[in-house]
């Protein structure tokens, strides 16, 4: 039965549900910064590995830097859309990782002027120095700091960490912030899947897609003191129609690492050839396993008296308990039943657990089910506080995007980390040292100035 504990602390959330409809053109939306002056002569040959949105967004800004001769790869072993993907439900496709969007954010002000950052506590303190701080301490202390009281910071912002990130108020402060967006009312999704955004950034993009998971990154040439490297990135290939492998390898002068360097990963990545470790941070991530599910929920255990009277989404805080959060689930696209609102007892629900299962705890949520899904994630990091900042620059012309999951890890964040990498490659390609880890933002006047010479 359910414990008595996933109960009394039970902190029962009835979210709106607000699947704000975008199309294509939020993907344009993403596009209206400023491209900067392509070098016509120089043009790198660059290797992403990774076709998420953290992989594909720096190709897609790559592009727009670098203009049309560039030669782009991108490198990715399973799917386009990484933790963004769909999962079929009783004929419905659902959200099966990232789900909801927040837009909001004042990196962009710096990036829509070129500027780019080496580590990522370089781009938090860019953005003041309270939320550098807040990755220090932990999510309890900071919202205190900020203001908040002790009731709202245990029951709300507990319950939107957890949700969010299957995490505690130990989490550090910033990622606690980031929760608190998460419910709010004014959020977004993709129409057809967020996977989608992973999709036509890569097409926008014109890069070629290798689908092949990538073993090594080794140093084949290092000028030192020039900057000048050569990478090679060695790659196993599936054959298409059989279960062949082959291996390959290709050559880069830029290199972006675009998936988490996470021990648990499944095509992990190793460095060869380095003078010096590449990797000298840990970042570790947080197993979540999300049960998608057609099924009548059992009200005894939630204290309702039918289907009806269950809310939108709940979610439980408490320390022992088996799951942790069961929420009613909307199909990506709406359209394909039309005005038909589904019966109580076919909801499709999401549950996240932080292990698996067992038979007897689904059966203690689910009185009854039909099709029955689990998605096993290596979903985000996990998230302490005064924990290490891993750097956007891994190595001369070697970056990693998913630096940027250390103070948080979602769509928008991977999309931000993406540019800034595209951005860091392209200033220090062309030696424009004044626009890496500059703080100032340009005065209102200077803004004006802008906006009148872009029309
Ligand atoms: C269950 C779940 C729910 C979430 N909910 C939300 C949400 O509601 N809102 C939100 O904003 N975010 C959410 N997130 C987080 C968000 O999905 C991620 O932060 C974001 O999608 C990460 O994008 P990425 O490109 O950085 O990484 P990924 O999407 O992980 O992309 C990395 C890609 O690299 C590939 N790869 C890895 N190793 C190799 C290799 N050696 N060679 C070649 N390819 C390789 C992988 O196959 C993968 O496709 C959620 C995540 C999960 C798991
Ligand atoms: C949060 O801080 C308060 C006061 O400092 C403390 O009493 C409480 O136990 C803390 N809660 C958690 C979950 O750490
Ligand atoms: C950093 O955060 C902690 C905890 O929220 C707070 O006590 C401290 O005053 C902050 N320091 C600065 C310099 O803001
Ligand atoms: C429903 O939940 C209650 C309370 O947790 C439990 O006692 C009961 O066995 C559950 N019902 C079923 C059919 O599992």
């Amino acid at each position: 039965m359910i414990s008595r504990d996933c109960l009394q602390q039970s902190s029962l959330m009835a979210y709106k549900n607000v699947y704000q409809l975008l199309g294509v053109a939020f993907i344009v939306g993403l596009a209206s910064g400023r491209a900067l002056k392509a070098d016509e002569d120089a043009s790198p040959r660059i290797g992403i590995i990774g076709g998420g949105i953290g992989g594909t967004s720096t190709a897609f800004f790559l592009r727009q830097l670098y203009g049309p001769k560039l030669t782009i790869d991108v490198f990715e072993a399973q799917k386009v859309g990484g933790r963004t993907s769909l999962i079929r439900v009783n004929g419905e496709d659902y959200e099966a990782g990232g789900t909801i969007i927040h837009k909001k954010n004042i990196i962009y002000e710096f990036q829509d002027k070129g500027m780019a950052f080496t580590t990522t506590e370089d781009m938090l303190r860019a953005m003041g120095d309270d939320l550098l701080n807040m990755t220090r301490h932990t999510m309890n202390e900071s919202l205190q700091h900020i203001g908040l009281s002790q009731r709202f910071i245990d029951e709300f912002a507990a319950a939107a960490v957890k949700d969010n990130y299957g995490q505690t108020l130990n989490a550090h402060g910033f990622l606690g912030v980031v929760s608190l967006m998460a419910v709010e009312p004014d959020l977004w999704a993709i129409q057809d899947g967020n996977k989608r955004m992973a999709e036509l950034l890569l097409r926008e993009s014109k890069a070629n897609l290798i689908k092949g998971s990538v073993n090594t990154v080794a140093l084949i040439k290092d000028n030192l003191g020039t900057g000048s490297v050569s990478y090679e990135l060695d790659y196993t290939k599936a054959t298409p129609g059989s279960d062949k492998e082959t291996s390959e390898s290709r050559e880069y002068d830029i290199v972006v690492v675009a998936a988490p360097l996470n021990e648990g990963s499944k095509n992990k990545i190793s460095f060869a050839d380095f003078p010096r470790d590449v990797v000298t941070f840990k970042q570790d991530y947080h197993k979540l396993i999300s049960m998608f599910v057609q099924g009548k929920v059992n009200t005894t255990a939630f204290d309702v008296g039918s289907q009806n009277e269950l809310p939108a989404e709940i979610i439980s805080i408490a320390p022992g308990c088996f799951f942790n959060s069961l929420k009613k689930m909307t199909p990506v696209s709406p359209n394909s039943k039309p005005d038909t609102p589904l019966k109580p007892e076919e909801a499709v629900w999401r549950v996240f657990f932080n292990k698996d299962p067992t038979e007897e705890e689904i059966n203690n949520l689910f009185v009854s089910h039909s099709d029955l899904r689990l998605v096993d994630w290596w979903a985000y990091p996990e998230y302490q506080a005064g924990a290490d900042l891993p750097p956007f620059m891994l190595y001369d012309r070697l970056y990693y995007v998913n630096a940027v999951e250390a103070a948080a890890s979602a769509m928008e964040t991977a999309l931000i980390g993406g540019r800034n990498v595209a951005l860091l490659a392209y200033n220090q390609w062309h030696g424009h040292f004044d626009k890496i880890d500059e703080v100032q933002l340009p005065s209102p006047a200077e803004n004006e100035e802008t906006k009148k010479s872009e029309l």
